[in-house]
């Protein structure tokens, strides 16, 4: 363990609840990680300087999965075994919830993802949640409002190595097809790859009206510069993937008129929602992001259910998690259906000038 929070020597006692979580802290996709253990740990700090719970305080116990496939799943069987976690909160990238989920659900650990929008992540069992939207829905999103824009001829690419890109595509192509739009090219990488030269002269050969890119924001930055220099100038689309400080670092004017869906706008004039961007802004000294707002309101609701279940054993909180109908988290009002995921708006932000800003709501 790495993390800055992680601290080996926390156990259990008469005087604290141990609560683990999994966090790509640091590598590829550093910024999921790191986002969404700092909304984490100010929901435990928040619950903690109000007076913990069931008389005792909250000890998160935060390890580092490095953004490897494989890791999520070593850490989180250390968390249960040497930690003892009553709960586990994680993973934001939907390949390494779906690493967890089934040692979760093995051991009887209620788990939370915030932010793996993946249809499986929750297929697991009865105790693995998620508090966001899944990819179906966003997928279709992504071709509602493509149609809206009157693009119909679209371009896929994919990173076949990412559960989470396969299947926002599949959820994407399915709509789009069905609904008056042709897919005019597919092409697809394995995350890590730097030079997408290949699929996107195939992509140019096609002449889309847009491009469907339903990777993460590390590749997409990459993807989105090497198009533009191709002479490639449509925008590109994609989903909450892209969602990160990296994206304009890298991508630049390339992502000028791109589109991409997400959970949470921190420019929201809600009340509760900028309450919550100053308190974030003042800690960590940037704006909260949707795994920021995702990592907070997910341990919320873990917070919300233990004290309606007035316990933390395995099935008198998996039920208590269960039942969460209409909270009132900073990304929207949040119940968990019987498949155990959240149904919730998606809002579309558009890249402009230099910055990510808001276009609209799309309701379930
Ligand atoms: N939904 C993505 C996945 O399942 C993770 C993600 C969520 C990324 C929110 C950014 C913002 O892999």
């Amino acid at each position: 363990a790495v993390g800055l929070s992680s601290c080996k020597g926390k156990k259990e006692d008469e005087n604290t609840i141990v609560i683990g979580e999994v966090a790509s802290l640091t590598g590829g996709t550093a910024n999921f990680g790191q986002s969404s253990h700092n909304g984490t740990q100010m929901a435990v700090d928040e619950i903690n300087a109000a007076g913990g719970l069931l008389g005792k305080q909250i000890s998160l116990v935060t390890e580092d999965d490095q953004s490897k496939n494989g890791e999520a799943g070593i850490v989180a069987k250390k968390l249960i075994s040497r930690s003892k976690i009553k709960a586990l909160l994680g993973e934001v990238s939907s390949s390494k919830s779906l690493e967890m989920a089934p040692i979760a659900q093995a051991a009887g650990v209620p788990m939370i993802s915030p932010a793996s929008t993946n249809a499986k992540v929750t297929e697991a069992g009865d105790y693995v949640f998620r508090i966001c939207f899944i990819d179906p829905f966003q997928g279709t999103v992504g071709s509602i409002f493509s149609l809206s824009k009157g693009w119909k001829k679209v371009a896929i690419l994919t990173d076949s190595k990412e559960d989470y890109s396969v299947g926002l595509s599949d959820a994407f192509r399915k709509h789009f097809s069905t609904n008056g739009g042709t897919v005019v090219a597919e092409q697809s990488y394995g995350k890590g790859d730097k030079d997408f030269k290949a699929q996107l002269t195939a992509i140019k050969g096609a002449a889309p009206d847009a491009i469907f890119a339903s990777g993460y924001y590390n590749e997409v930055a990459l993807i989105a510069v090497q198009a533009r220099e191709l002479g490639i100038t449509v925008p590109l689309v994609g989903g909450d993937g892209w969602d990160g400080p990296s994206l304009l670092e890298v991508g630049g004017k390339a992502m000028e008129g791109c589109y991409y869906s997400n959970h949470f706008s921190n420019e929201d004039k809600s009340p509760a929602i900028q309450e919550f961007v100053k308190k974030y802004e003042a800690k960590h000294g940037t704006k909260p992001d949707a795994m920021a707002a995702l990592g907070y309101d997910s341990a919320m609701i873990l917070f919300d259910s233990i004290k309606r279940a007035n316990s933390v054993e395995g099935p008198a909180l998996r039920d208590a998690i269960a039942a969460t109908k209409d909270y009132s988290g900073i990304t929207g009002k949040i119940t968990l259906d019987a498949q155990r995921n959240a149904k919730k708006p998606a809002v579309i932000l558009t890249v402009k000038d230099g910055k990510v800003v808001y276009t609209e709501t799309i309701a379930p």
